[in-house]
């Protein structure tokens, strides 16, 4: 799909026709959400900080149809995905079981914030890769839940409805992920970044024009697949909150730069790396946000080098592939290139001219492949809009 409200291509084309033949009934409406890339800002949202994503031109479109009683019956294209029938009355966050969780948990937050959802019939297609860093789930929930809210008449905001995918997340698919994905699917536009203040919940639009710059925003999925759920980003969360109440702040937000050396005398080596991170993570953002408004998008390559250097030394969440990506990328013309995403594993970003893009997609592959290592997959992603609805009465 190139843009929101097209359904002749994507994962929304033919999904009407699919919905009718699985189900023998024409859907109510088809919605999309996008997958999100983050510019900048990694691990700043459960620190109460700041970040920068922005949308991307690639979703999971939804078809759905609301039905008489309490049942709901599933489908998806996910790899390995069976269809499910459930009984919502009987439904706890704690019997959630594989992809549904996803579905079935926004529907779940949904009424524990007051809606009433009755049975539905949901037929689930995307185009985002599945743990490649590029918010996949949030695609799904942030889908589920514009779709939903919209069929239910629940009158839910685009943050609220940001707030209740983010609850499925954390509640019954278990990562505890903070804010940053769903609010990216929500309030996304084109050409634009989202800069979000994550104790506040103010979301502000910054232009992100890389057509009229001349580059063009390269994604290296790596194919190295993270989990959320278990691990190191639950680790780096528990690290954060333990030095946010050793240094007696609510959280890592309230430090700056000038705090770092009273923070280093009472912290671990370690940890003090950790909280190095977040804190010069959050002046970056700023910083970029100042650039994009005066400069525009060339001229914020040394923050993304700076970022990406700051996740593999002092947060450690890059890897070896992540490392050679943006290495390889920067050295074949890539004016800025960091790791996206929670780390360990998915996707790097590569701020790339357009003159430059083959030359860099070639270094690339030829790095992987000198290095013995999987295929990754290079594609350019632009700034769309947030979740929409893309048919239907
Ligand atoms: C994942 C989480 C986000 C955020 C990023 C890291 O994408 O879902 O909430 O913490 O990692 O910036």
């Amino acid at each position: 799909m190139s843009r929101a409200g097209k359904i002749d291509t994507g994962p929304a084309a033919g999904l009407a026709a699919a919905f009718a033949d699985r189900y023998g009934r024409e859907p109510d409406g088809l919605w999309q959400g996008p997958g999100r890339v983050n510019l900048i800002g990694e691990h700043t949202d459960y620190n109460e900080g700041l970040v920068l994503p922005f949308a991307i031109n690639r979703a999971t479109a939804v078809a759905v149809g609301l039905r008489e009683g309490r049942t709901a019956r599933l489908a998806s294209g996910f790899a390995g995905a069976e269809p499910v029938e459930v009984d919502l009355k009987a439904f706890r966050p704690e019997t959630a079981e594989g992809w549904t969780a996803y579905p079935l948990g926004v529907a779940w937050a949904l009424e524990q914030a007051g809606a009433s959802i009755p049975g539905f019939d949901i037929l689930i297609a995307s185009d985002v890769p599945v743990g490649a860093g590029l918010s996949s789930s949030a695609a799904l929930e942030c889908a589920v839940a514009t779709a939903l809210a919209e069929l239910t008449g629940a009158g839910l905001s685009r943050a609220e409805l940001a707030a209740i995918g983010r609850r499925a997340e954390n509640e019954v698919v278990g990562a505890p992920t903070g804010m940053m994905d769903q609010y990216a699917s929500l309030l996304g536009a084109e050409g634009s970044a989202v800069f979000l203040d994550c104790r506040s919940g103010r979301a502000q639009l910054v232009p992100l024009t890389l057509e009229a710059a001349g580059l063009v925003c390269l994604v290296i999925d790596t194919r190295v697949v993270h989990a959320h759920a278990t691990g190191g980003y639950a680790a780096r969360r528990a690290s954060c909150l333990r030095a946010a109440e050793v240094l007696n702040v609510a959280a890592l937000r309230d430090l700056s730069t000038a705090d770092l050396a009273r923070a280093e005398r009472r912290l671990d080596e370690e940890t003090f790396r950790r909280v190095r991170h977040i804190v010069t993570e959050n002046d970056r953002v700023r910083r970029t946000v100042d650039l994009l408004r005066t400069d525009g998008p060339g001229a914020i390559g040394a923050l993304l080098d700076a970022s990406h250097r700051s996740m593999r030394d002092d947060f450690e969440i890059s890897c070896p592939e992540l490392d050679l990506a943006v290495e390889t990328a920067r050295a074949a013309g890539a004016i800025g290139a960091r790791m996206t995403g929670g780390g360990f594993g998915g996707s790097a970003i590569a701020l790339t001219p357009v003159d430059k893009e083959e030359r860099v997609r070639a270094a690339v592959l030829d790095g992987f492949a000198r290095g013995g290592l999987r295929t990754p997959e290079i594609f350019t992603v632009l700034p769309a809009a947030g979740a929409v609805r893309i048919a239907g009465p």
